[in-house]
C-alpha cells in the first residue's frame, strides 16, 4: 500500500437480502483515502453513499446487509476480516463515523456526559473518572457547545439538533481516530450551523491530522472541504478525481450533469442535484450495461451491452465510461 494512504477500499460489494430478492447497493467500489486529507463521496439519493460508509465501519444492518466481496484496508489491516470484538476496539479509536441522523448514534436514555465518557472509558483504560469528566467537558467545549458543564447533565432530547450533531462529533473525535466518516453531517442543519460544523471538522483535522470521508449531495460543500472526490451512481463509482480536476475537467456524463446543475459556483450550499432528467434506476431493475445509460446524453449502443470498465484519464483521475475506452 502506498505510504500516504490510510484507508483503501478495494472492489467492495455489499448486498441486501429481502423478500423481493437480493440487491447490490454497492457493486465493485474502490477508492483510497489519503492521510490527513478529505475524500468526498457525492451522488444522488440512493446511490450507495451511506451503505459504503456503513460497510467500511462494518455497521451494516443485520442480517439483511452483508459484505459479499472486497477489502477495506485500514493502514493495511483488512476490516472485512475482523471479528466483532476486534472491531469494537477499532471503531471509535481508529475509525469513527458521524451519522446522517444524530439520534441513531445517541442513546435517548443516557445523559450526554455518560455517552461521551463511554468513549474515553472504552479506549483509554488508564483514565480516572475525574479525568474522563474533565476531558468530556473539554471536548464538548472544543466542538463549540456552550456551558458544557451543564450540558453533560442533560439528555439528548433536551438540546437542539445542531447541538446533538456537535455532541456526536465530539464523541466521534474523542477516540482520536485516523479516519472520520462524516455522512451528510450538515443536511439537517440550518446554513449558519452547517458552516460552523464544516469549519469545526476542518480545524480538528488540521489539529489531529485525521483523514475525513465526507459524504454529501452538495457539490458546493465538496468544493469547499474536499481534496479528492468519488462520484457514485447506482452503487458504482462513476468517476474519481482530485477536486479541482473534477470541477474543471469532469469526464463522466453523470459528473457533468451534476456540475451543470449548480446554478452559481460562487454561491455553494444552496444547490440541489435534481436537474438531470430521469431517475436513478431501482436496484431491482438494474439495466444490462452502464447504469447511467437511460439518462445519459452520450449513450451509445455499447453502453447497453455490459458495464464499462475503469479508465485512467490522468494520474489520480479514473472514469468508468465507454467514451474513454
Ligand atoms: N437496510 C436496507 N435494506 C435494504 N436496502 C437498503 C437498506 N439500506 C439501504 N438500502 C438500499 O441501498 C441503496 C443505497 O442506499 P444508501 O442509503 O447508501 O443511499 P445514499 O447514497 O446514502 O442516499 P442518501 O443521499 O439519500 O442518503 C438504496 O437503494 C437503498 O434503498
Ligand atoms: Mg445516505
Amino acid at each position: 500500500m502506498k505510504e500516504d494512504i490510510i484507508l483503501s477500499v478495494k472492489h467492495l460489494v455489499t448486498s441486501f437480502d429481502s423478500e423481493a430478492g437480493k440487491i447490490y447497493a454497492v457493486d465493485d467500489v474502490s477508492f483510497d483515502v489519503k492521510k490527513g486529507k478529505t475524500l468526498g463521496i457525492v451522488g444522488e439519493s440512493g446511490c450507495g453513499k451511506s451503505v459504503t460508509a456503513l460497510s467500511v465501519m462494518r455497521l451494516l444492518p443485520k442480517p439483511a446487509g452483508a459484505i459479499e466481496k472486497g477489502r477495506v484496508l485500514l493502514d493495511g489491516l483488512d476490516l472485512v476480516q475482523l471479528k466483532a470484538e476486534q472491531l469494537y476496539h477499532i471503531r471509535g479509536s481508529r475509525i469513527s463515523m458521524i451519522f446522517q441522523e444524530p439520534m441513531t448514534a445517541l442513546n435517548p436514555v443516557h445523559k450526554i456526559g455518560k455517552q461521551i465518557g463511554e468513549v474515553f472509558r472504552l479506549h483509554y483504560s488508564h483514565m480516572t473518572r475525574r479525568m474522563i469528566l474533565d476531558e468530556s467537558i473539554a471536548f464538548l467545549r472544543k466542538v463549540g457547545i456552550p456551558d458544557p458543564e451543564q450540558r453533560i447533565r442533560e439528555y439528548p432530547h433536551q438540546i437542539s439538533g445542531g447541538m446533538r450533531q456537535r455532541v456526536m462529533i465530539a464523541m466521534a473525535l474523542a477516540g482520536k481516530p485516523d479516519v472520520l466518516i462524516a455522512d451528510e453531517p450538515t443536511t439537517a442543519l440550518d446554513v449558519t450551523i452547517q458552516a460552523q460544523i464544516l469549519d469545526l471538522i476542518k480545524s480538528l483535522q488540521r489539529e489531529t491530522g485525521m483523514a475525513v470521508i465526507f459524504i454529501t449531495h452538495d457539490l458546493g460543500v465538496i468544493a469547499e472541504v474536499c481534496d479528492d472526490v468519488v462520484v457514485m451512481y447506482a452503487g458504482k463509482v462513476a468517476e474519481v478525481a482530485p477536486v479541482a480536476e473534477l470541477f474543471y475537467n469532469p469526464k463522466h456524463p453523470y459528473t457533468r450533469g451534476l456540475l451543470s446543475s449548480i446554478p452559481r459556483l460562487e454561491y455553494p450550499g444552496k444547490t440541489k442535484l435534481n436537474v438531470i432528467t430521469g431517475m436513478v434506476p431501482s436496484l431491482y431493475e438494474i439495466p444490462e450495461g452502464c447504469r447511467f445509460q437511460n439518462r445519459c446524453p452520450k449513450a451509445m449502443a455499447v453502453c447497453r451491452t455490459r458495464p464499462p470498465g475503469t479508465t485512467w484519464v490522468d494520474k489520480d483521475h479514473v472514469v468508468s465510461c465507454y467514451l474513454y475506452q
